[in-house]
């Protein structure tokens, strides 16, 4: 129950904050209302009616965008998309896109911003007419690139489509109009194994144990951390669920690891699963990774690896750069690094003065950061609900 007013209270104050934030969006003065008649055919007219259409308050546009630099505008800034519009989306001309882009927003969605945020504007809220969506697009090409003859020409030919009503606008827009607080605890569980997050984690008798068991996370942890968890991996870093990095030894032949080095460049990046001793050789270390987009095991033997550890450090002495890698024990860049390697089986500390740091990596989640744009808000809201739900023993 504490963990469902905490989602509650989380997903009211992110309400809050962003209503909040497009208010702050300064309100761009408006232009006066064109009627349909008026907005004309050569190049130079379209221009001028699509640039007061699109400041006009009926299109709405300007709430959500801004042209040029406005930090408070959390859409794309419309600066340079007649220049961007040819380099989104594979296959798609300008005025393909643009078209697309404003018919059907979630057909592409520009990375770093949400999806399921602008809706067709062919439709309400904003229903402009086809004429008026026309000569918006003419004007928003001269942001970047040049409208004339041959682009109202490849223009007509991309709208008829939608004129035509050949076209359709994903489905994805109107889903979003139910309300998607509080999430669906059954479809969240589709989600999870969808974005496959049953490939690292386990819950009940299911999932393969390359992060945190997630039985019993609803009975420890909020719904805001779990979100946390799942749009920020790195934010909340479970303590030994870090990736470490394994280097090969140069003088080594490669069959002793099982590994490529021209295909790896003689390291290896993966979770530790487990630290086995062994009287034979020093140490097993079977890691977790990723290759060729699947997961697999590997046993790596600790004594014929150059070095392991979550972090890399660049040492420069005379010129040469030398890396090493070991367990990251404290520092940065600017105040030099206290590493702690591995050494004929023994951990060392590794002290490097700032001077000497040529580069220092220190790894962090293993876990995709990319979870915002893979998925709606609805399937994301979804998702907490299933985990704020598992209540079982670990
Ligand atoms: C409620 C906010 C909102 C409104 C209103 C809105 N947009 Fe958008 N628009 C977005 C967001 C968010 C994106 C980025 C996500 C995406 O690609 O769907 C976007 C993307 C775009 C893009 C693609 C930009 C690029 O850099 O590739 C175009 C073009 C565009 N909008 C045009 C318009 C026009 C024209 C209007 C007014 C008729 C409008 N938008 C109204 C939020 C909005
Ligand atoms: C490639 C493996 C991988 C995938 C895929 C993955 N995770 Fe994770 N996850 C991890 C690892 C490793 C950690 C621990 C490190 C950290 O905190 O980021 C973790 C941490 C978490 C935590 C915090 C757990 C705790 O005990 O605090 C949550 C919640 C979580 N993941 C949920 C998810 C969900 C939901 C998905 C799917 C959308 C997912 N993970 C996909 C590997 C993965």
């Amino acid at each position: 129950m504490i963990q469902a007013r905490n989602l509650v209270a989380f997903i009211i104050t992110a309400v809050a904050a962003f209503v909040y934030i497009c208010n702050a969006i300064p309100q761009v003065k408006s232009e006066p209302e064109l009627m349909a008649t008026e907005i004309g055919e050569s190049p130079e007219e379209l221009v001028a009616a699509g640039k007061k259409i699109f400041s006009s308050d009926r299109a709405q546009c300007l709430t959500c965008h801004s042209i040029g630099e406005d930090p408070k505008a959390r859409c794309p800034n419309m600066e340079e998309v007649g220049r961007l519009a040819a380099t989104r989306r594979a296959g798609l001309s300008t005025a393909q896109y643009l078209i697309e882009s404003v018919y059907n927003p979630d057909a592409f969605v520009v990375t770093g911003f949400p999806r399921n945020q602008m809706t067709p504007v062919n439709k309400p809220p904003i229903t402009l007419s086809h004429d008026e969506i026309f000569a918006a697009v003419a004007f928003l090409n001269t942001l970047g690139g040049v409208t004339d003859e041959a682009f109202v020409n490849s223009l007509k030919e991309a709208q008829d489509p939608w004129r035509k009503g050949l076209l359709k606008a994903e489905a994805a827009v109107e889903q979003e109009r139910i309300p998607i607080y509080p999430g669906n605890v059954d479809q969240g569980k589709a989600v999870f194994h969808d974005q496959e997050c049953i490939k690292c984690h386990v819950v009940g008798s299911e999932g393969r144990q390359v992060g945190p068991e997630l039985t019993g996370i609803g009975a420890s942890q909020s719904g805001e951390y779990i979100l946390d968890s799942v749009l920020e991996p790195d934010k909340v870093l479970v303590r030994g669920y870090k990736e470490i990095v394994v280097m090969q030894k140069q003088e080594e032949e490669q069959d002793a690891f099982s590994w490529d080095e021209a295909e790896t460049g003689g390291e290896i990046r993966g979770v530790a699963l487990a630290w086995l001793p062994d009287k034979k050789t020093p140490r097993i270390l079977r890691l977790s990774l990723e290759e060729f987009g699947e997961r697999t095991e590997r046993e790596i033997e600790l004594g014929k690896v150059d070095c392991v550890g979550d972090a890399i450090v660049g040492v420069e002495v005379a010129g040469e750069i030398t890396s090493f890698c070991g367990e990251y024990v404290s520092g940065d860049e600017d105040s030099g690094v206290t590493l702690s390697i591995l050494e004929d089986g023994r951990w060392v500390e590794l002290d490097v003065e700032a001077a000497n740091i040529s580069y220092l990596t220190l790894l962090g989640s293993p876990m995709p950061s990319n979870f915002a744009e893979l998925m709606t808000p609805r399937e994301m809201y979804d998702l907490v609900a299933f985990l704020v739900a598992q209540k079982g023993a670990k």
